[in-house]
């Protein structure tokens, strides 16, 4: 076997941990059944890296996530840290982390399994069969832009962020959502508001450019006004979306609730090499926190990105999107996903994890 290959797990705060537990079993079991010679280390991130270490990416993490090969993490933030000083609160963790290792792509994958279209807020004929991805750049725009802040201007105070893209950050989000598409259905959305910002009107003079190396892909473009609503007029319309960072952060848990839950998606973040950070693309849910009901699919899916995005491990990671709609056609349902329909088997985050453990190793026996 090949030299280990090293995950760092960030579990975070809020229901991190416990989603996180049931990722990393599900992770240990493919890693045993199919010798992939993975070996983890647990970090510490977040509000919990805050209270403990006074800041939410202590620089042994940064290290560790620099070595690893891939990393996976929970949910980061909280209300208790709504007080701390804006750079040190735990989002602020995250988007350094994303900077550092350069992870300017973000695929979030919106996949509804058939016997979830009940749990959608869209009426089943909308959502049924629905399989879109939206490609979120994700270390530019205005999460990074400067100059920002909130100062003192004419006797009040003003906020101010700055938008911003080059030609350069524009191309490579550009190139990779052309060369997602042509693996999938070979249609591209690009979504922007051309129609009022410069820094849209640059991005889709680029797109449109990088089109002319993919003339095999349908290129559309969109504002991002119009396709919040196309989103949930007819969704089924979108094959591969593309978009900067905060149209993309809005459209994403839009897309999300499709699927009936945001428990339900996954998400990879990579770097031009292809290595990788996986999460759920919800956030820490504090509301439900320590009550042991969080839906931990969103982060089981996401080691499976993990085995096929970086790890290069194509029938691990089937192995874990089957186990996962098995459990799902067997009725079990963390809250977020239950209908009340008879057939249901309600379960706690625990019982979910080991219920896709215990799909995977039927699966080995088959
Ligand atoms: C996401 C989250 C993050 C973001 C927050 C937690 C910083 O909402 O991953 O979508 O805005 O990118
Ligand atoms: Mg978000």
């Amino acid at each position: 076997m090949s030299e280990a290959r090293k995950i760092v797990i960030l579990p975070g705060d809020g229901i991190g941990p416990e989603i996180i537990a049931e990722g990393e079993k599900v992770l240990q079991l493919v890693n045993d059944k199919h010798n992939l010679g993975l070996s983890t280390q647990t970090c510490i991130f977040g509000g919990a890296a805050y209270d403990e270490h006074g800041t939410p990416l202590p620089e042994s993490t940064l290290n560790a996530c620099r070595e690893a090969d891939a990393i996976l993490l929970g949910a980061i933030g909280g209300p208790k840290y709504d007080t701390a000083p804006r750079d040190l609160r735990p989002e602020r963790g995250l988007l350094g982390l994303r900077a550092e290792l350069k992870l300017f792509a973000n695929l979030r994958p919106a996949l509804l399994y058939p016997e979830l279209a009940d749990a959608s807020s869209l009426k089943h004929e909308l959502v049924a069969g629905l399989d879109l991805m939206i490609l979120r750049e994700l270390t530019g725009g205005i999460y990074f832009g400067q100059p920002r802040g909130i100062e003192e201007r004419g006797g009040e105070r003003v906020g101010f962020n700055t938008m911003v893209y080059s030609e350069s950050e524009i191309r490579q989000i550009a190139v990779r959502a052309f060369e997602i598409a042509r693996q999938r259905g070979s249609r591209l959305c690009s979504v922007d508001k051309a129609n009022v910002l410069e820094v849209s009107e640059l991005w889709r003079e680029i797109v449109i450019d990088v089109h002319k190396d993919y003339q095999d892909v349908e290129l559309s473009h969109m504002y991002v006004d119009n396709a919040a609503m196309q989103l949930v007029r007819a969704p089924k319309q979108f094959d591969v979306m593309v978009t900067s960072n905060i149209f993309g952060d809005i459209l994403s848990d839009a897309a999300a609730m499709l699927t009936g839950s945001i428990g339900m998606l996954p998400s990879a973040s990579l770097d031009d090499a292809g290595k990788g950070m996986y999460e759920p693309i919800h956030g820490s849910a504090p509301d439900i926190a320590g009550q042991g009901i969080a839906n931990p699919l969103a982060t089981i899916l996401s080691v499976a990105m993990m085995l096929r995005y970086t790890l290069n491990e194509p029938e691990a990671a089937s192995s874990i999107e089957d186990a996962v709609a098995s459990v799902i056609t067997q009725g079990y349902r963390c809250p977020d996903i239950a209908t009340g329909d008879s057939g249901e088997k309600q379960v706690t985050t625990v019982q979910m994890g080991e219920a896709v453990v215990a799909a995977l190793q039927s699966g080995a026996s088959s």
